[in-house]
């Protein structure tokens, strides 16, 4: 299924892939997270709650519904919530009519039966919702971008928030459940390209089907029982409704960022976890609004970040959305975009969508190889992962926050360095960005 922004993943494998990529996300411990939960026993049922049950959380509800009904989880939707409360009710009919329905998401986290709260509201709702959800003992499933990109304040609450919390929380970018970024996260570890020095990666895609095009429920919809108008807000400035801010919320700034916080988060994430790098020096940042002009559109459509690190390593991310040849070739993992380039002293890493490639520099020692990618991009798998690691109450979760913390400080700065026209520097004493 292809959802109103990014890509997603309907619950379409067979048998072997899921557990090849069950296998693969469970070896996910390189990475230097730990993180604390509640265990549950093989037989407890597992309440799940939404928050948001719009586009994205369709995607998430059948995948939960297909571990639940296929592979037998003891899962079960439990509880629904959203502002406008249509779609809230739609879902609950759809999934489990004996569900609760909560208008308000802080009732649906005081409700005991639900173990896991999932987010997919708009981007500036994603912090303090899951700030307040582990706070409530609930484990977190966030979509990404993790934070609005004018919520640096809150991005560094919501990981002291995680870091003290024995609940357990996975950003949203399930293309963390493919194995090519562990197998090449081990290459360089092991040395096998020397020092990194650059990185690439992009996501290039045509159309505005994620902005103008998201689906309008209701063009006579009021703020009233039915929709929360100041809810819908949240802490975004005051604004009078408007029907296209409540379902097309994406062409605005207040809410959304375009592809540096819609698309970026999917191909720069695999990146920053491969490097092992934490947070920049500085970024720069360029691009505009060049393809879509329209009225009603403020976030840009074409965007590009150069993002250095201490470590004198660069990466750049590129894209538009007004061409989509992949340039580099698709990724292993499909919502990563374009394949990303890891480029040491001695080699470059590089992907095909079935392998992995070691390619020395000349003269290096290294030798030229091929890996087959043990295990593609999977949303239910991503989702078992997660679901494991709160049962055994114990992380790190495929797609952790300490790297949704060094990835969304990057393209935050980026964002802001855009907007400001500046070079973003990063005060790594302070852990503050300075504009
Ligand atoms: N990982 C992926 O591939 C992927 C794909 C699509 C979307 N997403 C992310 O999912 C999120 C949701 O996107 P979408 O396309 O589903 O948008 P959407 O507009 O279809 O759904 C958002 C839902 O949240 C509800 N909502 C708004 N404010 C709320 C509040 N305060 N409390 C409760 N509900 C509230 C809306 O009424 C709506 O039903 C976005 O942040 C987006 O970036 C991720």
């Amino acid at each position: 299924m292809t959802t109103a922004s990014d890509s997603s993943s309907t619950p379409s494998i067979n048998r072997r892939d899921f557990v090849r990529t069950a296998a693969a996300v469970a070896a996910v411990g390189a990475a230097p997270y730990v993180a604390r939960g509640r265990v549950l026993s093989a037989n407890d049922r597992i309440g799940i709650g939404f928050i948001g049950c719009g586009h994205r959380a369709s995607a998430h509800m059948k995948s939960l519904e297909w571990l639940q009904t296929q592979q037998k989880l003891a899962i079960e939707a439990v509880a629904f919530s959203d502002m406008y409360r249509p779609r809230m009710e739609q879902r609950r009919d759809a999934i489990n009519k004996q569900a609760k329905t909560y208008h308000d998401y802080r009732e649906l986290l005081a409700d005991p039966a639900v173990d896991i709260v999932c987010i997919a509201t708009p981007d500036h709702h994603h912090a303090p919702q899951a700030i307040a959800a582990l706070k409530a003992g609930k484990h977190v499933y966030v979509e990404k971008p993790i934070t609005h990109w004018r919520q640096f304040k809150l991005l560094k609450e919501l990981n002291e928030t995680a870091s003290q919390s024995k609940a357990l929380l996975q950003c949203g970018t399930q293309g963390m459940s493919c194995s090519a970024w562990r197998q090449a996260r081990k290459l360089i570890t092991d040395g096998a390209i020397g020092q990194p020095i650059h990185a690439e990666a992009g996501y290039f895609r045509v159309g505005d089907w994620g902005e103008r095009g998201m689906h309008v429920d209701d063009p006579n919809a009021k703020p009233g029982p039915d929709l929360n108008w100041d809810e819908f807000l949240g802490d975004s400035p005051k604004r009078e409704f408007s029907v296209d801010r409540v379902f097309r919320w994406r062409l605005f700034e207040d809410y959304a960022g375009g592809p540096v916080t819609d698309l970026y988060p999917h191909c720069f994430t695999p990146v920053v976890y491969m490097l092992g790098v934490k947070c920049p020096s500085t970024v720069v940042a360029s691009g505009g609004i060049y393809r879509y002009p329209y009225e009603l559109r403020e976030v840009p459509d074409s965007f590009n970040l150069l993002i250095d690190y201490p470590e004198k390593i660069t990466v750049a991310v590129l894209g538009t959305q007004g061409n989509n040849h992949p340039g580099t070739g698709p990724a292993p993992s499909g919502s990563v975009g374009r394949a990303p380039v890891i480029r040491g002293w001695d080699g470059t890493i590089t992907f095909t969508p079935k392998e992995v490639v070691l390619t020395p520099t000349q003269g290096s020692k290294t030798k030229p190889a091929t890996f087959p990618v043990e295990s593609r991009e999977d949303l239910v798998s991503f989702w078992k992962s997660f679901l494991d690691a709160v049962r055994a109450g114990q992380g790190p979760t495929a797609s952790p926050m300490d790297l949704a913390y060094h990835t969304q400080t990057a393209l935050i700065m980026g964002m802001l360095a855009y907007r400001a026209q500046k070079t973003a520097k990063f005060d790594a004493q302070k852990q503050e960005i300075v504009i």
